[in-house]
């Protein structure tokens, strides 16, 4: 990381160098060949577990490492300048349903699931999405109906990162009956494991970028949960949704700023020593300028992220916070590594410089957990909400 807003602690600046080495140790040989083979790599799960990486900000009496947020997303920037579908696989996990388990789980609940996840011995999933609930997520159809003491579910999940991998997969489900329809009130969250009966993995995406991250269908077909999977309060599903969300989003603007951060330094590189004319590029006042505002941009959007995330961590709402985080730092990333890729010319085009994956990768910063136009009419409501 270039630039922070003030100085990183000493226990952040070890937890970034814990990251950065371990990313340029194991993640940077092999990105390459995971993003063209569409690969998810199953032993990182282990050997970021082993780190405490997938139990960053779960206290330690739940086997987490107890972080704050701030911490976690300098982790999470320095894994995504390496390798963003690694990070989205961290942003997910410990952002959305060991956290959901963390405010809304029952003792046991925490001891079954939560306690290994934040090991790395499971690997978490949010399923809110469906292939006709995008943007309005509280349109979604999947039915959960109580028969004596179990859930009977129905229905498919779209667009679940780590899909193939999840083992533990918090679903949103509708609760409410087709006489009564409560909107977003009629939602519910439960515990979702792939060894239910009537569980199945659908489609895999053949993504543009992302590629080393699965993202998949899930298939509830008559699929029986015990009731104890019920996550919190009938109901209230859709409300836990958009609450971690507010957290996803911060781990979305840090994985953004990572991609952003990665195609600055490596145009930066390039042009120092790419000669045209008979000079570098870099002495080209045109180059400067791009150069100059990319760098401007990553800054501005570190700076608010950093900003968002420590008011998370004073415990005020955040739901403007981390939109406004997520619409600068994705707009961002996909600003700069465009302009990357112009300072790259035709070798930005190809895949020999590794500029082109990020360009590919930034894109979907701008659709998921929240498109930018999401973001926008979260932003904008808030204005009006006091
Ligand atoms: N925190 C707490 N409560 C919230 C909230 C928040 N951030 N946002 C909404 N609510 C509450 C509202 O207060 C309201 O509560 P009441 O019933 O008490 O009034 C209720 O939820 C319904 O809210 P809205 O009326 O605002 O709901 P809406 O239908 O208009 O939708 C929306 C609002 C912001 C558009 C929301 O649907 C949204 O965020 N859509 C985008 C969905 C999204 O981000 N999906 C990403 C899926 S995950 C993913 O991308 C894949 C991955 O794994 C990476």
């Amino acid at each position: 990381m270039a630039w922070a807003l003030t100085p990183l602690t000493e226990e952040q600046q070890e937890i970034q160098h814990l990251a950065r080495e371990f990313a340029a140790r194991e993640i940077a040989p092999y990105s390459a060949a995971w993003d063209r083979d569409a690969h998810f790599e199953p032993s990182l799960v282990q050997k970021l577990g082993e780190l405490g990486f997938l139990g960053m900000m779960i206290p330690e009496q739940y086997d987490g490492l107890g972080l704050d947020t701030l911490t976690y997303l300098i982790a999470l920037e320095e894994i995504a300048t390496v390798d963003a579908s690694v990070a989205v696989m961290l942003s997910v996990h410990n952002s959305l349903p060991t956290q959901m388990l963390l405010r809304w789980g029952t003792e046991e609940q925490k001891e079954r699931f939560l306690k290994p996840m934040a090991r790395g011995e499971l690997l978490g999933a949010f399923a809110l999405s469906e292939p006709e609930a995008g943007s309005d997520a509280a349109s979604l159809r999947t039915q959960a109906v109580l028969d004596g003491d179990s859930w009977v579910l129905n229905g498919t999940k779209a667009w679940v990162s780590s899909g193939t991998k999840g083992e533990v997969i918090i679903a949103m489900a509708r609760t409410d009956t087709p006489d009564d329809r409560r909107g977003a009130r009629g939602i519910s969250a439960f515990i979702v494991t792939p060894d239910l009966p009537g569980f199945s993995v659908g489609k895999k995406e053949d993504k543009m970028g992302l590629r080393a991250s699965p993202t998949v269908q899930l298939h509830f077909s008559d699929m029986r949960i015990p009731a104890d999977r019920l996550l919190g309060h009938v109901g209230s599903g859709f409300i836990y949704a958009m609450q971690s969300l507010d957290n996803g989003r911060l781990g979305i603007a840090a994985q953004s700023v990572g991609i952003a951060e990665a195609a600055l330094r490596q145009a930066a590189t390039y042009a120092a020593e790419r000669k045209q004319f008979g000079r570098p590029i870099k002495e080209f006042q045109a180059i400067q300028f791009k150069l100059a505002d990319m760098a401007t941009r990553v800054a501005s959007a570190r700076a608010l992220l950093h900003l968002a995330a420590r008011a998370k961590d004073r415990g005020e709402k955040i739901r403007q916070f981390s939109a406004m985080a997520k619409l600068l730092a994705s707009e961002s990333a996909m600003w700069v590594t465009t302009q990357a890729i112009q300072i790259f010319g035709g070798y930005g085009y190809i895949k020999d410089y590794p500029v082109e994956r990020l360009f590919r990768d930034a894109k979907v910063t701008e659709i998921y957990e929240g498109t930018s136009e999401i973001q926008r009419i979260v932003i904008a409501r808030e204005l009006y909400s006091h």
